[in-house]
């Protein structure tokens, strides 16, 4: 008889527990949205209101035809708001495109948010570097890497002139097409590999990437697979592990050893430095590397590795895609073309300074214009820690505050607010570098993120984007799109354009 009473005291009192938490939490709550003016948010796009299969579907859907960026702005659209609740399973979504809301999550409550379920797929290529790593981890991160990106190292316009050189001899110069997005990615992957493990992987010295397998086109092709594999874990989340996906699991594999081999030498480098200066022979090194910086702070070699392939991961495909997304557009406008020559005219053939390359005003409007109309990162989410609130998106009209329940994914999109006609006028579909003559956008423009996690390679991807504009602008007298559609998504990390960027260039 005593077993079953105590068995019911513990249920009972397990259930009290239950409901006192649950109250606590409700009244905590209703306080807060009082002391807020907090309202709810009438949009809802999900039907289904328990697992939002319905919104699954509509993604899948528009993943399988391209059209993920075009569906998610049509859904603000149709809504008539610019932010509106969803959910996909159990995970409950705020969706915003208003730049106040933005500033919120990046800057103002930055610490009400960390990665979320992220961290998960990015692990096993990533680790816990730069990109994939929160709170104090982020932080020693950050503090590690960012002196390497001061104006001296990112401007090396000898090595950019160098891969330029062998992107040329891929380009014909009688206007027969060719892909330039190809070439970019192979510029960029070659370009970044040599500025962070101070080795190459010269993939443009190979007539083409199938051509060979040597060590440096097996990583540069693995890089990609496993890049691939990310996303199929964010996919597939849970259900990853019944995937059959040996080759992205293999890729991380060829990566890692890849890269711990440079690493290796750059520790091996700063034991004989300490060596050199423990003799009382130290010789300061000449040239600025990456690698040797950061072999000098610390001995522990996964931590090196990892940050690596973080900025590598951060820094390839980003640069390549602006290339790639803006020369599409420049390719069926003569006009641009023909006011870019003439900007860069002024330098009588010769090679551009850092200086001038920053001086030219309507290169940056060039560039400016691709990364709003085609952001390479053009969504991206932060995943609430603690219960918090964004500024508008309540009430009928959106306009009070809105409260943000502790594990609530809030997705934001800088595609649909770039291209958000009361923010960048009626033509904002249309790419019109003129625009930035008066624009002068403050969170309604992010390609680059903003607040403590704003982009560390801005200026490295600026300067390599505009040295490749100049020199293939001084190259080539004439630029003539070869594709006839008009610009798609390729959505993988990051967002280039789907048919590639094809051309013909004549000298
Ligand atoms: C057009 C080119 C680029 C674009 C549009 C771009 C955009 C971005 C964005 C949106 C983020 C924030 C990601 C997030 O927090 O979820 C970011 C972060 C970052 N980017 Fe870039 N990026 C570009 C090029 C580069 C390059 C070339 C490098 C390095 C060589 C680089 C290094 C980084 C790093 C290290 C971070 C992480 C910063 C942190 O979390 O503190 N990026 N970038």
């Amino acid at each position: 008889m005593a077993a079953p009473l105590m068995l019911y005291i513990a249920a009972g009192a397990f259930l009290a527990y239950i409901l006192y938490t649950r109250l606590t939490l409700y009244l905590t709550r209703s306080a807060f949205k009082r002391q807020n003016d907090c309202q709810p948010c009438p949009y809802v796009f999900n039907k289904d209101p328990v697992l939002g299969l319905d919104v699954l579907r509509a993604n899948i859907r528009h993943a399988n035809t391209h059209t993920v960026l075009e569906g998610n702005e049509a859904r603000f659209k149709n809504l008539g708001t610019n932010t509106y609740h969803s959910r996909i399973v159990t995970m409950p979504i705020i969706q915003t495109s208003e730049p106040e809301n933005i500033k919120t999550i990046l800057s103002l409550k930055f610490k009400d948010y960390s990665f979320g379920a992220r961290e998960k797929a990015f692990a096993p290529l990533l680790g816990h570097g730069i990109f994939n790593a929160d709170g104090e981890r982020w932080a020693n991160s950050r503090h590690l890497l960012r002196p390497n990106f001061a104006r001296d190292q990112v401007a090396d316009l000898d090595a950019f002139e160098r891969h330029f050189k062998l992107m040329l001899q891929h380009i014909p110069t009688n206007g027969v097409t060719i892909d330039l997005q190809e070439l970019f990615f192979r510029l960029t992957i070659d370009s970044a590999t040599e500025f962070l493990f101070n080795h190459s992987t010269n993939s443009l010295r190979m007539v083409s990437q199938h051509e060979s397998d040597n060590e440096d086109v097996v990583f540069s092709k693995a890089f990609t697979h496993a890049q691939a594999d990310i996303l199929t874990r964010i996919r597939f989340d849970f259900l990853y592990k019944f995937t059959k996906n040996d080759v992205g699991r293999d890729a991380v594999k060829i990566c890692k050893e890849y890269v711990g081999k440079w690493v290796d030498d750059a520790v091996r480098w700063r034991e004989e430095q300490d060596a050199e200066k423990a003799a009382g022979g130290q010789k300061e090194e000449e040239r600025y590397v990456f690698i040797h910086e950061l072999a000098k702070q610390t001995s522990d070699k996964a931590r090196i590795r990892d940050e690596l392939m973080n900025v590598l991961l951060a820094g390839r495909d980003t640069t390549a895609s602006l290339l790639s997304n803006m020369f599409f557009e420049i390719a069926k406008r003569p006009d641009i073309w023909m006011r870019l020559k003439e900007e860069i005219e002024g330098l009588e053939g010769r090679l551009p300074t850092y200086e001038e390359l920053r001086g030219f005003k309507y290169l940056k409007w060039c560039l400016n214009e691709s990364l709003r109309l085609h952001p390479v990162v053009p969504g991206n989410s932060r995943f609430a820690i603690r219960d918090t609130m964004l500024p508008l998106g309540g009430g009928a009209t959106g306009a009070a505050p809105l409260f943000v329940p502790r594990g609530t994914l809030v997705s934001y999109s800088p595609y649909t607010m770039h291209r958000r006609k009361d923010l960048y006028g009626p033509d904002a579909h249309l790419y019109k570098p003129e625009r930035w003559d008066t624009l002068r956008p403050s969170w309604e423009y992010l390609p680059f993120n903003g607040g403590p996690r704003i982009c560390l390679g801005q200026q490295y991807a600026l300067t390599e984007a505009s040295y490749v504009t100049v020199r293939l602008v001084q190259e080539f007298s004439k630029l003539e799109s070869r594709d006839e559609g008009p610009w798609r998504e390729g959505l993988t990390l990051t967002c280039c354009s789907l048919n590639g960027t094809k051309v013909g260039l004549v000298k």
